[in-house]
């Protein structure tokens, strides 16, 4: 079986690692951060994600986590290169992280006498493979990528807190190939990578480094549509977006992922790879009128939601409950929690909740904002709560936690996950993308 070396372990590093060493290979990652190395090394989760504390665990013997480069490129055949490639300003990405691993792993290549195949993991913009990261792969090791050794470009699509199941049961593989060899090693560590026999998707760079964008980009754009769908249903009287998304998601040239009206889209990956995308086209000098109109949509929509909850009780107290960009991890990057609590206490008093996303978010919560002890001391003498992210435990709020509010509260529940039975004594429960005030 082949030896796998992975680059960079953090929150996709880290369960691509546990995976592949839960699905039998022998695998050796490399970070430069010591706690990282040290954390893996003693079987310790390095980030917050569903089930790899257990795989790391369980597949200790056949992981080893390193710094040095040499000892794991010499003693694997294939790399995976997951670094950071952190957005700039004007939306695009910059490739200094990867091309310092590249550096790295061509110093030992060049010395490395067995064929090894490189894969650029890390989300590039389209070009990057071709003018930048290969020419210098060949430039280091002095020898011919796609003879002497090979690169493919090879994304991953997945979701915090769902990543080592996205890893093993993908709804597609890419992969942009440097030669035929090189693609046909990386399918074939896939067929036993994956439990669901995915798709398996080959072409050159650019095609595949394209696609990975305008993939991410394209599902912002459902996203905004069924936000714009919830706004336009909260206007009409009788109006229930849930009603009309669910209709629209079973035409099969539609399908209903993703097509939710709610909450402003987040985090790490769909907000950042729209504006990449948006630039790229721009650079081309091609209008991406629906990339540009997704984010517009996105930003404004927390204007909007914002100005909804403070019209209910303009001196209402407020309690937030979820904090991180999603269900199931503690990431808080362009949190909608944070936002909307951000700009609701420039009037209210705010109050925040989230099972595992606090330390992470104080750090950008405004000053006046208070962060609760527990769900339920967040719940106690509040006027309105908005649940933000669908945790399990926001679905399992008890009437009890609500005693000693003045008045029913208004809970607005962005996910439709509460008891509305249940509840009803304690609060006026408000689904968003329908209408109350008919
Ligand atoms: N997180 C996601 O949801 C997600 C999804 C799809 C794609 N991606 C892409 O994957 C890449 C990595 O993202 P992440 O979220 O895992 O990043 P991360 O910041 O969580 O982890 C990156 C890791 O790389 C290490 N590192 C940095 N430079 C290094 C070097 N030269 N050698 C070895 N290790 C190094 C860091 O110490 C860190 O542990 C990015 O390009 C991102 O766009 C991320």
């Amino acid at each position: 079986m082949q030896k796998i070396s992975v680059i960079g372990l953090g929150k996709l590093g880290a369960p691509l690692l546990a995976t592949i060493a839960e699905r039998g290979f022998e695998v050796v990652g490399v970070d430069i951060a010591d706690s990282t190395i040290e954390k893996i090394n003693k079987g310790e989760v390095p980030v917050e994600e569903p089930d790899l504390a257990k795989l790391l665990k369980k597949n200790r013997l056949r992981i080893k986590a390193t710094k040095d480069y040499s000892e794991a490129i010499k003693n694997t055949d294939i790399t995976l290169i997951i670094v950071p490639t952190p957005s700039k300003k004007n939306g695009t990405f910059t490739n200094r992280f990867v091309l310092d691993a590249v550096k790295n792993i061509a110093k030992v290549l060049k010395i490395k006498n067995k064929y090894h195949l490189v894969v650029v993991t890390s989300t590039v913009i389209p070009g990057s493979m071709d003018k930048e990261i290969v020419p210098v792969l060949e430039k280091v090791t002095g020898k011919k990528a796609g003879k002497d050794f090979g690169v493919c470009y090879n994304p991953e699509f997945i979701a915090l807190g769902s990543v080592i199941k996205n890893l093993l049961e993908p709804d597609l593989v890419l992969i942009g190939e440097s030669d035929l060899r090189s693609g046909r090693i990386l399918e074939n560590f896939y067929h036993k990578l994956c439990i669901n026999k995915p798709p398996i998707v080959r072409m050159n760079f650019v095609n595949a480094e394209i696609a990975k964008i305008a993939l991410n980009s394209y599902i912002t754009t459902k996203i905004s549509f069924a936000n714009t769908l919830m706004q336009i249903c909260e206007k009409i009287p009788g109006g229930n977006v849930d009603d009309v998304a669910r209709a629209l998601g079973f035409d099969s040239r539609i399908g209903a992922k993703y097509l939710k009206g709610g909450l402003p889209y987040g985090g790490p990956c769909f907000p950042r790879d729209n504006r990449a995308f948006n630039n790229f086209a721009k650079n081309l000098k091609v209008k991406s009128l629906l990339a540009r109109s997704s984010d517009k949509i996105n930003n404004t929509l927390f204007k909007y939601l914002s100005s909804k909850i403070s019209s209910i009780n303009p001196k209402g107290k407020i309690a937030i409950l979820g904090l991180s960009y999603k269900k199931d991890t503690d990431v808080v990057e362009e949190s909608a929690g944070i936002k909307i609590a951000n700009s609701l206490a420039k009037k209210h008093k705010v109050i925040v909740w989230d099972p595992t996303a606090i330390e992470n978010a104080k750090k950008l919560l405004s000053p006046a904002i208070r962060v609760a002890s527990s769900l339920k001391n967040c719940l106690s003498n509040v006027d309105i709560a908005v649940i933000t992210i669908p945790w399990d435990e926001f679905g399992k709020i008890k009437p009890a936690y609500f005693k000693g509010n003045p008045k029913k509260t208004i809970l607005i529940d962005c996910w439709g996950i509460v008891d509305q039975v249940k509840l009803q004594k304690v609060a006026n429960i408000q689904l968003l993308g329908q209408s109350y005030n008919e």
